[in-house]
């Protein structure tokens, strides 16, 4: 079996695919309110998320270090939270231990060397992101799981905008969840709508792509001429419409299409929530005037359908890989996902030996398949 297949048979098997020391987002900005803490799962991780007195975000892990209770059931006061169980209390953002209500006076404990697990968490793009360290820097001291990048964010090119957000469970594990995205061939046979395109209009195609930092990226090429938006931003602008779509590790599908002034930039990100579940949330930013709002209105009209149509596609796919069959990734229209896993060999290969990552591609390729 070639590594490919079998990193391939192993995802389908029990290995969570999960990549540590990266941002993910957590949850949208509007759950996460002052006053009131709600939970998410992240890589299995369960989280704790809030905001404290000026709204910044913190996420802990929901277990208290003394007993375990969920530190969700407790209550915030000030800038920490307070256990339900016994009362300590642990900032929210370095998760240091303030107050031990059990203790007398003449106590020798310091409740300072005690630590509830407080992840990074910023804020951006309407999303709560949590750097996830690996689980080794958690034993060390608490800076050693210190975010060494700020969160992603989403390129925008003009001061205005308009954005939107859609999002979707996955019951896959992340590997499928993002070769799902990243596959070119099942368009025709998945996504089939009679003002999109059928079986019937499948036709050859060949794109170029070249390695980028922790990824690989289509390169900035001109979308297919027959589609009608492309047309009309053609007609409206007066400039020649380009697109060029990146995937970076450990998840982010960003697509980018410019036209003049005009632009429209989005992000996929497929983020691991349990070894069999993961979630697509889509984040898109535009300035195309005057259709602004209507892009909106298209988004929220067509995205929810193109994304169920994914979704229901993987909860059937599910079904077959639970029995952990064979696998194979065929050239060129799985390339893209045989590159997705050979970036994360060498991703966790430069962790591993401490050496910089080796990028798996060696220069620009060029693929050909039919869709
Ligand atoms: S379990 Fe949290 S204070 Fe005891
Ligand atoms: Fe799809």
């Amino acid at each position: 079996m070639s590594e490919t297949a079998t990193q391939l048979a192993q995802a389908a098997r029990d290995d969570a695919g999960m990549l540590f020391g990266f941002w993910y987002p957590a949850a949208r900005s509007t759950l996460v309110r002052r006053n009131q803490m709600t939970t998410a799962l992240l890589l299995e991780i369960p989280l704790s998320l809030g905001r404290d007195r000026e709204g910044r975000p913190f996420a802990m892990r929901d277990a208290c270090p003394h007993r375990g209770m969920p530190l969700s059931f407790g209550r915030l006061e000030a800038n920490n939270v307070e256990c339900s169980y016994h009362g300590w209390q642990f900032d929210v953002h370095s998760g240091q231990c303030a107050v031990i209500p059990s203790l007398t006076a003449d106590s020798k404990l310091k409740c300072d060397r005690i630590f509830a697990d407080a992840f990074p968490c910023e804020e951006r793009d309407g999303y709560i992101w949590v750097f996830v360290p690996e689980p080794d820097a958690r034993t060390q001291s608490p800076s050693a799981s210190a975010a060494p990048t700020p969160a992603p964010e989403l390129p925008k090119f003009s001061a205005d905008f308009h954005i939107a957000h859609l999002s979707a469970e996955m019951p896959v594990s992340v590997d499928h969840g993002i070769i799902g995205l990243m596959d070119p061939a099942h368009g025709p046979f998945v996504h089939q709508a009679w003002w999109w395109r059928s079986r019937r209009s499948i036709h050859d195609k060949q794109k170029a792509f070249e390695p980028i930092a922790n990824g690989f990226r289509m390169s900035t090429h001109t979308p297919s001429s027959n589609s009608a938006p492309y047309k009309l931003l053609k007609a409206l602008y007066g400039a020649p419409v380009t697109t060029t779509i990146d995937f970076v590790l450990p998840n982010m599908r960003f697509e980018q299409t410019r036209c003049g002034r005009a632009w429209f930039s989005s992000r996929a990100t497929v983020t691991p929530v349990r070894r069999d579940l993961c979630r697509l949330d889509f984040c898109a930013a535009w300035n195309v005037a005057p259709w602004g709002a209507f892009i909106g209105a298209g988004l929220r009209v067509f995205g929810p359908r193109f994304i169920r149509q994914d979704t229901e596609t993987m909860a059937k796919q599910s079904i077959g890989l639970k029995h952990r069959p064979k696998l194979m990734l065929i050239d060129d229209a799985d390339r893209p996902a045989k590159w997705y896993f050979a970036l994360k060999a060498a991703y966790l290969e430069s962790r591993r030996t401490g050496a910089p990552m080796v990028h798996p591609m060696d220069g620009p390729v060029t693929l050909r398949w039919r869709s």
